[in-house]
């Protein structure tokens, strides 16, 4: 016996208005059917099928090696979807949970209780009490309570839309007799769908048993149709993403102001400012103050670091950094313990040894620095001819001049030194100084050659 869970994915969603497929939109970086597939393998789900159909390559492209992809090629209803899955499925035994794509909030927690809730039964449907049951598949219910049918709609009298209890379109249902219940719905309805929702009247025909659960927070089954709903869905999890990290020791000043994926680590006595937007698989270390206005991707930083107003992208940052204000490290950046990355400063691709500092205005990319280097404000590797790109190397302790233009493939020793301004074309062996640069030329007494009729009286006066 084991429990198995369904993903359907092959809808439109024309609500949407897009040419992404609805269930790649995005919720903190992760699309939709990720958070689906999480939530059905965290509950336990020893296999996960995802059904799709529109726009079938584009979805497959992103699902993960650990779900297997059947393609619906008609879309004719939701009963119509599981039935997809029977060739995949024969001979399998146990549970088979169905979820929807587009309702990504669900709780693992909440699908357990949903896979005990059909023990002894043919199925169970997850429910839910909503304020606006608009759009909804309504639960009927009999004078004991149990279910008596879910109505679509389009289907439904006056009467029955006033019910405010929906199906949330996530069931659980013995697989056994499944596939030969779905082969007796048809579309006999509004939309001319074979409606999963009309298995609860096979089971009901048959005297098989239907039980429910019903969800206490409704936020779980939001379904996202809309941008609106879409931003909605964002909120909640954002929301749940943020207050487990403050439980677990992260200060946010703002949490409504931060960003956090869901596959993000933060260690404790971090804190994040408003406007920090982290993602993949970002580490931030304890003790961090990040923010405000930084986006983090597939980073990591190390503990005790500060990072203000800045960009890190698929880069390595060691502990105790101070990073910012408006840096902006590119992928491929590996920095030491106690560096200094500082104002207006992109480094691309780069090594920095421990204690370095590039505090001003530099441009490094392609280089290997060295430890306790210093690089004056302005400094920038000339890293690309128009053609080829190509490395530097400066030893540890160096101390490059401010504005030096250092032109790769270039390196420059140990303990070396180079003259503010200079262009560095050659290699500059270990302790020298180079200095590239014509020498300073005087000219007195030039403001009044050019402007004779001013009063050379006044050297501060201004020209114009
Ligand atoms: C469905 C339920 C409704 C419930 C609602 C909850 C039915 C008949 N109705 O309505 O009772 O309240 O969900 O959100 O099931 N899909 C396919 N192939 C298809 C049709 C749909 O894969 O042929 C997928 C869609 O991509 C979507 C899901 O199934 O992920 C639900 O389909 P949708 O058309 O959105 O159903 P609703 O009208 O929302
Ligand atoms: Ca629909």
């Amino acid at each position: 016996m084991s429990n198995l869970a369904l993903i359907m994915a092959a809808g439109q969603g024309t609500r949407m208005k897009s040419n992404t497929p609805k269930v790649l939109h995005q919720i903190l970086d992760a699309p939709l059917v990720q958070y689906v597939i999480s939530a059905a393998q965290a509950a336990g789900c020893e296999r996960t099928l995802v059904i799709t159909g529109h726009q079938r390559e584009e979805v497959e492209a992103v699902l993960p090696d650990t779900v297997e992809k059947i393609y619906q090629a008609e879309r004719i209803g939701t009963a119509n979807t599981v039935l997809t899955a029977e060739q995949a499925l024969e001979g399998a035994q146990g549970k088979l949970v169905v979820l929807s794509g587009d309702v990504p909030l669900l709780r693992p927690e909440t699908l357990q209780a949903l896979m005990e809730a059909c023990t002894g039964s043919a199925m169970a449907v997850l429910t839910a009490h909503v304020d606006d049951p608009m759009g909804y598949g309504r639960v009927l219910r009999n004078e004991y309570g149990t279910i008596s049918g879910i109505v679509e709609e389009k289907d439904a009298t006056e009467e029955q839309r006033l019910i405010t209890e929906i199906n949330t379109g996530i069931y659980c249902f013995e697989l056994e007799g499944l596939f030969d219940r779905l082969r007796k719905i048809g579309n006999d309805n509004a939309q001319h769908e074979y409606y999963l929702t009309d298995i609860v009247q096979v089971c009901l025909d048959e005297e098989a048993s239907v039980g429910s659960i019903t969800v206490s927070d409704a936020s779980e089954t939001l379904g996202v149709n809309s941008r609106v709903q879409l931003a909605a869905a964002t909120r909640v999890m954002q929301r749940r993403i943020n207050e487990a990290w403050m439980m677990s020791g992260v200060t946010m000043v703002a949490p409504e102001l931060c960003w956090v994926a869901p596959d993000v680590t933060l260690e404790p006595d971090t804190t994040l400012l408003p406007m920090t937007f982290l993602s993949g698989a970002t580490k931030i270390a304890s003790g961090c103050v990040i923010g405000p206005d930084t986006r983090i991707i597939n980073s990591s930083i190390g503990a005790g670091s500060l990072v203000d107003s800045s960009i890190v992208l698929y880069s390595e940052v060691g502990q105790r950094a101070d990073i910012g204000p408006r840096a902006y490290l590119r992928p491929g950046c590996v920095l030491e313990n106690d560096v200094k990355i500082g104002t207006s400063v992109e480094l691309k691709g780069t090594h920095v040894g421990s204690g370095t500092k590039i505090p001003h205005l530099s441009y490094i990319g392609d280089a290997k620095v060295g430890a306790d280097v210093n690089i004056g404000a302005g400094s920038i590797t000339c890293n690309y001819d128009g053609q080829k790109k190509s490395r530097t190397v400066i030893g540890d302790s160096a101390f490059i001049g401010s504005s030096t233009m250092i032109v790769a493939p270039v390196t420059i020793g140990a303990h070396a030194t180079t003259g503010a301004a200079s262009a560095i074309t050659k290699d500059v062996p270990d302790g020298a100084l180079a200095v590239e640069r014509g020498d300073q030329t005087i000219i007195e007494g030039w403001a009044q050659r050019r402007h004779p009729g001013d009063n050379a009286d006044a050297p501060g006066k201004e020209a114009h």
